[in-house]
Parts: structure tokens; C-alpha cells; sequence
């Protein structure tokens, strides 16, 4: 049987601690589909079509990851899908009782699908996207932490909301 496990998430935007839970789920599972949630309420920074650019770009020669976007429950995503198993990434023991109860929720809707955690490596532990977006707009740098094209975008954005 061939395993296919989908990373949800805002991925607003992408970031390097991201990035390293997909390579380390490329290499686990047979394929992974990177799920972004369309999310309405919310005001990202990066539109849908940035996020899913930047992803794409970043995998665009690992045949088997894929990024797509979904909507509604997550679990009734992957059922659409036939995945079985939801990655999402642990960075700190903070993340894990929001992740438990989201996993046992899941689990509730869902008794066939399987959350799996996989930790970052070290360097990425610390990083979240709402750090980057703030950190960058104060004028920090984020060399490093992010994929280049979200630097890019972010200085792009930066220079934008100056001019107006
Ligand atoms: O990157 P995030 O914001 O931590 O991702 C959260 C996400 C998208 C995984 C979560 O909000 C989600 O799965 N939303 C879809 C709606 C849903 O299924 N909710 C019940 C989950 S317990």
C-alpha cells in the first residue's frame, strides 16, 4: 500500500521551518500533498496564488510533493483525497496541546486517519510566520528563514505600503 499524507496549514507564508517538515515527509511517506487553507475571515498577507507560487517553486523538482488548497474540514479534504495521514510539524512543547487537541478532534471525525508530528530541524524551532512577518516589518532581517521568494515578496510588500 502507498502512503500519501497531506501538511495542512495558513502557510502565510512559507517559511524555512515549513519547507524542512516537507522534505522530511517527502522522504517518509510516498507522497504529500502541501494543503493550504482557504480562509476567508482571515486577511493573509500573501494572496492564495503567492502562497501556492512560492510552495510550488520551492518543490518544483520533487516529483512527489504537491501543493494544493482546501476548504471546509480538513479530514472530509483527505477523504476527498484517499490520504491517510495528517503531518503537521511540533516545534516546541507550546504547540502541543492546540496539536492534541486538533489530532483527537480529527481523530473523532475521522477514526482512519493518522496525525503524525514530525519535529523541524534545531534551527527552525523558533520560526512561525506570524515572527517573520513582524520581525520583517520592523525592519529585521530574515535571511534564511524563509524561502528566498518570500523575501523577495516581503520586500516587495515593505516598499509597497511605503509608497501608499
Ligand atoms: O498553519 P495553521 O494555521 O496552524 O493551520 C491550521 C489548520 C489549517 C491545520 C487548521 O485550522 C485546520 O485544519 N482547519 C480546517 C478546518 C478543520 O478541519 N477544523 C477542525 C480541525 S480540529
Amino acid at each position: 500500500m502507498s502512503t500519501f499524507a497531506v501538511y495542512p496549514g495558513s502557510f502565510d507564508p512559507p517559511t524555512n521551518g515549513h519547507v524542512d517538515i516537507i522534505s522530511r515527509g517527502a522522504r517518509l511517506f510516498d507522497r504529500i500533498t502541501v494543503a493550504i487553507l482557504v480562509n476567508a475571515e482571515k486577511q493573509p498577507l500573501f494572496s492564495m496564488d503567492e502562497r501556492l507560487e512560492i510552495l510550488r517553486h520551492v518543490f518544483r523538482d520533487q516529483a512527489n510533493v504537491e501543493v494544493d488548497t482546501f476548504d471546509g474540514l480538513l479530514v472530509e479534504y483527505l477523504e476527498r483525497r484517499r490520504a491517510q495521514v495528517i503531518v503537521r510539524g511540533l516545534r516546541a512543547v507550546s504547540d502541543f496541546e492546540s496539536e492534541f487537541q486538533m489530532a483527537l478532534m480529527n481523530q473523532r471525525l475521522s477514526p482512519q486517519i493518522e496525525t503524525v508530528f514530525m519535529m523541524p530541524a534545531e534551527q527552525y524551532t523558533y520560526i512561525s510566520s506570524r515572527l517573520i512577518k513582524e520581525v520583517f516589518s520592523l525592519g529585521g532581517r530574515v535571511q534564511g528563514l524563509v524561502p528566498e521568494l518570500v523575501e523577495e515578496r516581503l520586500r516587495t510588500k515593505v516598499m509597497a505600503k511605503r509608497e501608499t
